[in-house]
């Protein structure tokens, strides 16, 4: 690892390699075919909140592994916790002691939940909640957001390419913080026919602004499941435990009846979880549902002692803290610059957008500056803070956005 500072020598011979075995060399929300030149695809190493790319190059993350990373890569806590429980064994013929115990730390925090499962990822999460809804309601239709991503199932992709129109028919949309647009998708199912009402906690569709939930469209929500019998469903695998430790309407006191789980519940370690009220265990124990990984020890003995770690030393508040220093800074840098931008969604799960932006090019030309400066943003996402941004990790972030600024401010004029 001595190539000079900024090179991308390692980087782009394994691109070049993966072109010949991989499709598009590189697939998924990790691909960054459509990213600023500047973006490093494969990377060396983690430690708190800074990355290495193969080619030695060091960044401060805002990424956070598009969430996973919740504490800090290689936090020794949930390291240690994995390591004591890869030593006895990770995937055997059945789970150990620690599911149980993760289940039981779940059912303690979480406010609504009753019971849980566990499994992967995210999609299988939020796949499980739909099916155990179905069960338990005996109805087929799903509601949700119409920009809103809770998977790439059939069901919940948002591309229509490889996915059959019949997976669709039972999906309709409704306009985040839009009442009558529920009860419109409502109307279009056949209330009777509803299965379940997908929410994110708060709006977080990609490639727009974010958007805080209002306590009127979320008692709303509570009381339209209720009308109709259908599942109140919280897709917490993005925000989950960035927001409240017992959900994240828990200060809103809605409870869901069904929320999945994924992203930062293992610090970077593979799992997703279920979890649900009473009234829903009865589906939860008819459906069949598994995976040959579902019951692996190692991610489940992580997820303890992330949840435990969070709990105990505050990490919401350490995110908040970071969150805000980053905010105000970028607030500061658009003012003097005069490039107008907005910033939306909580601080620990940020996202900024710039006035007349239509084609991204402001965002783009803003990160790939961010990226040659040492800092790992997006463009069209939101962003992570983790509990390990540190004050200095923070102002070198702005040491580069202040450079960002300037790019922009060069190329597209003020507004
Ligand atoms: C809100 C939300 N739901 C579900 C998913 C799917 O999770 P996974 O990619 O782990 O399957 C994601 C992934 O980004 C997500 O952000």
């Amino acid at each position: 690892m001595n190539n000079p500072a900024g090179s991308r020598e390692v980087d782009q011979a394994l691109r070049t390699r993966a072109r010949d075995v991989m499709p598009n060399g590189m697939y998924g929300h990790l691909s960054v075919r459509r990213l600023p030149p500047e973006y490093p695809q494969f990377y060396d190493h983690g430690a708190g909140a800074r990355v290495w790319d193969v080619d030695g190059n060091e960044y401060v993350d805002l990424m956070c592994g598009f969430g996973p990373n919740i504490l800090g890569y290689r936090n020794s806590i949930v390291e240690n916790a994995a390591s004591v429980q890869r030593e006895r064994g990770d995937t055997l013929s059945g789970p150990g002691e620690c599911m149980v115990e993760l289940a039981e730390l779940f059912v303690s925090s979480v406010s609504h939940a009753h019971w849980a499962m566990f499994a992967k990822n995210g999609t299988d999460a939020t796949s499980l909640c739909l099916s155990i809804a179905r069960a338990t309601t005996g109805r087929s239709a799903v509601v949700m957001d119409n920009g809103a991503y809770h998977g790439w199932a059939g069901w919940s992709n948002l591309s229509p390419v490889g996915v059959s129109p019949q997976e669709r028919v039972n999906v309709f949309r409704y306009v985040y913080n839009d009442l009558p647009s529920v009860e419109l998708a409502f109307q279009e199912a056949g209330p009777e026919n509803v299965a379940a009402v997908f929410v994110s906690p708060f709006r977080h569709n990609a490639g727009s602004d974010q958007e805080m939930v209002t306590g009127e469209f979320a008692r709303g929500l509570r009381e339209l499941c209720d009308r109709f019998g259908a599942a109140l469903v919280m897709d917490e695998v993005r925000a989950g435990f960035r927001l409240h430790h017992g959900g994240s309407w828990e200060p809103l006191g809605v409870e869901p009846d069904l929320s999945a789980w994924s992203k930062a519940i293992g610090n970077g370690y593979p799992i997703g979880a279920t979890l649900g009220s009473k009234k829903f265990l009865d589906g939860a124990e008819r459906i069949f549902a598994t995976g040959s990984f579902w019951f692996q020890a190692v991610p489940m003995a992580a997820a303890i002692a992330t949840i435990q770690t969070l709990q105990a030393e505050n990490g919401i508040d350490a995110m908040v803290r970071a969150g805000n220093r980053l905010r105000e800074g970028i607030d500061r840098q658009s003012k003097e610059y005069g490039v107008e931008v907005r910033q939306s969604g909580p601080v620990q799960i940020p996202n900024l957008s710039f006035a007349g932006d239509v084609e991204f090019e402001r965002a783009l030309a803003f990160c790939g500056a961010a990226a040659r400066n040492g800092v790992i943003l997006h463009p069209a996402h939101n962003w992570f803070l983790c509990a390990a941004h540190t004050d200095e990790d923070i102002d070198r972030a702005l040491e580069a956005t202040e450079d960002a600024f300037r790019t922009v401010r060069a190329k597209f004029g003020g507004t």
